[in-house]
């Protein structure tokens, strides 16, 4: 998986720019930067005109909609739509679109990022969690589809891991590391051992309706003390 090119989509250009040097100094790779708001309509044209210029080898579908945690009946509606369309229709279209050439030459991956909430119903994170749900049984379908076909299906279900929006969990690049080195050998994976651990709690020792009870309860118990 060394060596690879890199076209790398973010909103942030300065940031992006940065960093493809970065990568390319360190690994003498050629790193593209494109800065492009993917949840905009008008994004989509020219991502998908700078993947046809290039020979793209494996699509991560890593950027989508924040997590919240709150009532779903006090979410504004252009969020809930925004999560669906760039967790679900905007990563469909790039899979969708990218398959032929996959297939075409034979080889090649795509990672779809799910996140562990996707195993199970997530009460106050619902749309995000059923976001992550349909990511979790698309990825694993189509990995089906495609084995026999050279090309590699993995959809990877962090749970909790350091980023800009998160400030404890697993460290990205050990969660990228054992992404890497389960494409193509499985369907999906949940990185670290305490995360397979808390899933295989939730989906197997538990019947699905107390596991339902159990996480409402705790998430719950998370909920901000309303205001005033
Ligand atoms: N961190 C966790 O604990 C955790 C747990 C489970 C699952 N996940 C999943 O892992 C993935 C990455 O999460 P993260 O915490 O690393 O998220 P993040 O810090 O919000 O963003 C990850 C990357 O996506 C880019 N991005 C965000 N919105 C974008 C947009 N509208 N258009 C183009 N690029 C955009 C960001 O750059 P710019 O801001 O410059 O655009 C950044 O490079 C997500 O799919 C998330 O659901 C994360």
């Amino acid at each position: 998986m060394r060596g690879l090119n890199l076209l790398l989509v973010a909103r942030r250009q300065t940031l992006l720019e940065e960093l493809a040097g970065e990568l390319a100094t360190r690994h003498g790779i050629t790193a593209r930067p494109l800065a492009l708001d993917l949840t905009r309509e008008d994004a989509i044209g020219p991502l998908l005109a700078a993947l046809d210029a290039l020979d793209i080898g494996l699509l991560v579908n890593n950027a989508g909609a924040p997590s919240y945690h709150g009532h779903f009946s006090e979410r504004p509606w252009h969020e809930v739509e925004a999560t669906l369309a760039f967790n679900t229709r905007l990563q469909l279209r790039l899979i969708h679109h990218l398959l032929p050439a996959l297939l075409h030459r034979g080889r090649g991956g795509v990672i779809q990022v799910s996140s562990i909430t996707g195993h199970t119903p997530v009460p106050y994170m619902a749309e995000y969690a059923a976001c992550k749900a349909y990511q979790l049984a698309l990825g694993e379908s189509l990995h089906f589809e495609l084995r026999d076909q050279g090309v590699d299906m993995l959809v990877l279900s962090p749970g909790a891991t350091r980023s800009e929006r998160v400030s404890f969990g697993m460290e990205p690049d050990d969660v990228a590391g054992e992404a890497l080195a389960a494409l193509g050998r499985r369907p999906s994976l949940l990185p670290g051992r305490g995360n397979r651990w808390r899933a295989f709690r939730y989906r197997h020792l538990n019947s699905r309706r107390r596991a339902l009870w159990r996480m409402g309860r705790f998430q719950r118990g998370r909920l901000r003390p309303p205001r005033g």
